[in-house]
């Protein structure tokens, strides 16, 4: 009987492919967190420091909606429904990171990435290539993902002005829900990741670093 399960997923991929289409993409999605800006004052940045700070919210904006696009694509393929299950909840936590993020660049004047639809297509596609690899790496998919986010957070914390108070507080709380998200990942049974699979991830992300603080 091979026909039902078929069936179930591409049922799967059309689901997945309205909520690219209608939440990660065209609307802007609404988080069910409070965004952790809220009550920061607005800094006075001028004008060069507010291109870089939209750019890097720019990227942060590009890498939730990855986020998005890896679990939804993981979950249409995953063969265990309880991991199904938790990438889906991980894909929705995402959810409030991807609003705080377009909040913010509206903010600041500018706009999400041009190229999402690329950028959600190319994760798709990669986590459900990762999906069909088993649960394990499923799961070991999800820890290296975030690990390199929350340094990738890290890093922006650095480079962020120093009065910009807002993007600050967003980037903080990403940080720490990222590194919840690797550990509960780990906890659920995560297998390591071959070293060259971590290194094109690597590779991967610092494209996208790179075109997305400018397009
Ligand atoms: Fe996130
Ligand atoms: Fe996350």
């Amino acid at each position: 009987m091979t026909t039902p399960r078929t069936y179930s997923r591409l049922d799967r991929l059309f689901i997945e492919a309205e909520h690219a289409l209608g939440s990660a993409l065209i609307a802007q999605p609404a988080a069910r967190t409070a965004n952790p800006a809220a009550d920061v004052p607005e800094a006075g940045l001028d004008a060069a420091q507010r291109e870089h700070a939209a750019g890097l919210m720019r990227v942060n904006h590009v890498g939730e909606v990855c986020a998005q696009a890896l679990y939804y694509g993981q979950a249409a393929f995953a063969r265990d429904e309880a991991t199904r299950r938790q990438l889906l909840a991980a894909a929705a936590e995402e959810t409030d990171h991807l609003a705080w993020c377009g909040e913010r660049l509206k903010q600041l004047d500018s706009r999400p990435s041009l190229l999402n639809p690329l950028w959600y297509a190319g994760s798709y596609a990669i986590g459900a290539l990762a999906g069909l690899r088993g649960d394990g790496w499923n799961l070991g998919f999800v820890v290296e993902t975030e690990r390199q986010v929350e340094a990738h957070l890290a890093e922006h914390l650095q480079s962020l002005p120093e009065s910009d108070a807002r993007s600050r507080a967003i980037v903080q709380v990403m940080k720490a829900d990222e590194a919840r998200h690797a550990e509960r990942a780990q906890e659920a049974g995560a297998r390591e990741l071959p070293v060259p699979v971590k290194g094109l991830m690597r590779v991967a992300s610092a494209l996208m670093k790179a075109v997305a603080y400018r397009i």
